[in-house]
């Protein structure tokens, strides 16, 4: 597997995990997980039928057993799973999938946006966030956070702008906030040069 993304999300699977790949798409992940033994069992599932049938297909290719689901988030899933990966979607349907009375203990996710929001919510759900890593790839940032079932008081800071401290994606951040100056009226400016500030002094600290 090529993708810095998909790998970092394996790493944060531990051995003794029962993972659902929500939404696998191609399946990419589920068969590296299957395929290096890194997981006791997974499962692949996704809402939309051409990707299953593509992921099914990958699976087959692949020559390995895992067991593909079409379901909208955890609808129609019918075993056991303690972990659930949830990748490549946004933070309001990663939300509302995990509205539900199947989620799982242990949440690996990777949202494509909103990521204060999703923080917040997770948090406010009962999950404590225990590890984060941002992957840089194919000139995006990429946020990778592992959570489990607990409690957690997490500062504003925690909050916005996550627990990994990479300094250069604060430095992209810092410079996504100068470009943004150039074109925001005068009354938003404050607010982007007070993030500004704050990101250098988080860059200094540690
Ligand atoms: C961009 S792909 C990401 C694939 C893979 N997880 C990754 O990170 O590379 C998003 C996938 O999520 C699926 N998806 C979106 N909403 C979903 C839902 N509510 N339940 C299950 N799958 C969903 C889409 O059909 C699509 O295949």
């Amino acid at each position: 597997m090529n993708s810095k993304r998909l790998l970092a999300l394996a790493e944060m699977i531990d051995l003794n995990d029962v993972v659902l790949d929500v939404g696998c798409d191609h399946g990419y992940l589920s068969i590296y997980l299957k395929q290096n033994k890194l997981c006791q069992e997974v499962y692949a599932s996704d809402v939309n039928i051409n990707a299953l049938n593509m992921a099914k297909e990958n699976i087959k290719k692949a020559k390995v057993k895992i067991k593909t689901f079409l379901s909208d988030g955890f609808n129609n899933i019918d075993v056991y799973f303690d972990t659930a990966v949830i990748a490549g979607m946004g933070s309001h349907t990663i939300l509302k999938i995990l509205n539900s009375e199947k989620s799982p203990s242990k949440l690996i996710i990777c949202s494509n946006n909103a990521h204060e929001f999703l923080r917040k919510n997770l948090n406010i759900m009962g999950y404590k966030i225990i590890e984060e890593k941002v992957i840089y790839e194919n000139k995006h940032y990429y946020i990778i956070m592992k959570w489990i079932k607990g409690k957690q008081k997490l500062t504003k800071t925690e909050l916005k702008y996550g627990i990994s401290y990479n300094k250069d994606y604060f430095r992209y951040l810092i410079n996504k906030n100068k470009e943004l100056l150039k074109k925001v009226p005068i009354t938003q400016k404050i607010k982007l040069y007070s993030e500004i500030h704050k990101l250098k002094g988080l860059i200094e600290k540690k």
